[in-house]
């Protein structure tokens, strides 16, 4: 199997390794798994007052596509409106990193994650 430049290279440096506080207020936490391979996803959003997402951070469990999936989507949602981070597609990360087929599901991960940190952090506010 063939991977892409790209995805070598966030798999070598990944971007926005770490964590956030997930008490905090201006903080989303996503926590995700994979049913296809076990793997786990942990992405989180910082908030600021205007709505926008001004910086992430994720630690992935898992295999080089979940990793380079989701050091993408931090740096994609940065600057986001939590609408227009919702947005983001898999096919978007997919097609952006090349994965091939069998690991189509890593980057449905990220998506998955980035909404439920959205919808945590939302459900935060309420
Ligand atoms: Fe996810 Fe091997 S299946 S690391
Ligand atoms: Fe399952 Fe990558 S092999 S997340």
């Amino acid at each position: 199997m063939a991977y892409s430049d790209k995805v070598i290279d966030h798999y070598e440096n990944p971007r926005n390794v770490g964590t956030f506080d997930k008490e905090a207020t201006d903080i989303g936490t996503g926590m995700v798994g994979a049913p296809a391979c076990g793997d786990i996803l942990r992405l989180q959003i910082k908030v600021n007052e205007s709505g926008i997402i001004e910086d992430a951070r994720f630690k992935a469990y898992g295999c080089g596509s979940a990793i380079a999936s989701s050091s993408l989507i931090t740096e994609w949602v940065k600057g986001k409106s939590l609408d227009e981070a919702a947005q983001i597609k898999n096919t978007d990360i997919a097609e952006e990193l090349e994965l091939p087929p069998v690991k189509v599901h890593c980057s449905i991960l990220a998506e998955d994650a980035i909404k439920a940190a959205i919808a945590d952090y939302k459900e935060k506010q309420a």
